[in-house]
């Protein structure tokens, strides 16, 4: 069966076309996957101007549609997959409307697509493309950082979610590009956090700066890191203007604030697996595509509980993609999931514990 799916939450406007065989369940082909990213409209405003993306996803969607079908050789399809949140709800409805107007015209079943759900499948669905490892991987602890969100997610089994804890006011990404922009970073903050970061050799580089780790050590599964943005905007502005605007100190800052953010989401995830006792972590999110990140939660991982599996997905597939969306779809059709285009609406608080 061939799936299409579309993605327009936030930024990006993505489009994708998988081949999917109902038998050997694993065998997906990726026929198309295109992103067209925003980042060049926002970055000047510093983060995610709501009615400029809109309009970017009506002007990019139709034409990211044309280049995918042509890439996969105009294939007959038989789903459309769509994002209905949780998202910026003016972006959302550009895909919805897309995809319920194509589903109108094809006379085509549609399935709406959690944006959260379609991260958690992100890797472990290419994984089992790769690998052909679907089941025996729950229960599982799912970690999802994006510009958007921050929550711990116990997944029980397949559309069995519950969320442990999340952010109770800035997400991780979020918190990365305040304080990105704050030091006079490029949008969005985290890439640019990391590459300053990785510029200090020596601990000594550090110049004494110390922020704080949010809740780390409170008996619950929550974050927050607007204490930790406020904090590093305090050392910023207690700092002459010539120390503010040395690469030392903003190499300094970013090395901290990263530092910081990985040890408070790696504490709290390690905890998780350990009191509900589960298989495998789950990491996803643009966030996950932090290399220190990674190598971190890898580190930990393999030396604290050895027997946990952990799925990282590849950087390329941590940001949002419709090849996330389209895989999810495809489960949900193996189980049956199937709605009537009609129905289809636009949730922008969509949790993951709820049914579309
Ligand atoms: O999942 P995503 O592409 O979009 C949503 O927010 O749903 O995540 C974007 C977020 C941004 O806040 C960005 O700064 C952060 O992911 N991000 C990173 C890195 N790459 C992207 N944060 C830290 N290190 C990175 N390498
Ligand atoms: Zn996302």
């Amino acid at each position: 069966m061939i799936i299409l799916s579309i993605e327009t939450s936030c930024d990006d406007t993505c489009v994708a076309l998988i081949e999917a065989n109902e038998r050997k369940r694993s065998r997906i082909k990726v026929l198309s996957n295109l992103v067209s990213s925003q980042v060049k409209i926002h970055q000047k405003y510093g983060g995610v101007y709501p009615f400029l993306a809109k309009r970017a996803h009506q002007k990019n969607l139709p034409f990211l549609f044309k280049k995918a079908k042509k890439q996969a050789k105009n294939p007959n399809i038989d789903l459309i997959a769509v994002t209905t949140g949780p998202g910026l709800e003016p972006c959302l409805w550009v895909g919805v409307n897309f995809a319920k107007d194509l589903a109108k015209e094809l006379k085509l079943p549609i399935l709406p697509i959690n944006h959260i759900e379609a991260h958690i499948f992100t890797d472990w669905a290419i994984s089992s493309v790769k690998h052909q490892t679907l089941d025996k991987i729950f229960p599982a602890i799912y970690l999802i950082v994006s510009g958007g969100h921050t929550q711990l997610i116990l997944i029980r089994d397949f559309g069995e979610y519950k969320i442990l804890g999340e952010t109770r006011d800035d997400a991780a990404g979020e918190c990365f590009d305040k304080i990105g922009r704050m030091l006079g970073l490029n949008y969005p903050g985290g890439p640019a956090i990391e590459k300053q970061a990785a510029k200090i050799q020596n601990i000594k580089d550090k110049m004494q700066i110390s922020l704080p780790r949010p809740m780390i050590h409170q008996k619950n599964y929550d974050f927050s890191f607007s204490g930790l943005k406020t904090a590093a905007l305090y050392n910023y502005k207690s700092q002459k203007p010539e120390v503010r605007k040395s690469k030392e100190y903003i190499q300094a800052m970013c090395a901290e604030t990263q530092q910081a953010i990985i040890d408070v989401l790696l504490h709290k995830t390690l905890r998780a697996v350990r009191d509900y006792r589960v298989k495998t972590i789950i990491l996803g999110g643009g966030v996950t595509a932090n290399k220190a990140l990674r190598k971190q939660f890898k580190g930990k991982i393999k030396k604290q509980l050895p027997n946990i599996k952990c799925f990282l997905p590849d950087t390329e597939y941590s940001t949002d993609n419709a090849l996330m969306v389209a895989i999810t779809a495809y489960h949900h059709w193996l189980r049956g999931t199937k709605r009537n285009w009609k129905q289809v609406s636009v949730n922008a608080n969509l949790s993951i514990e709820h049914e579309i």
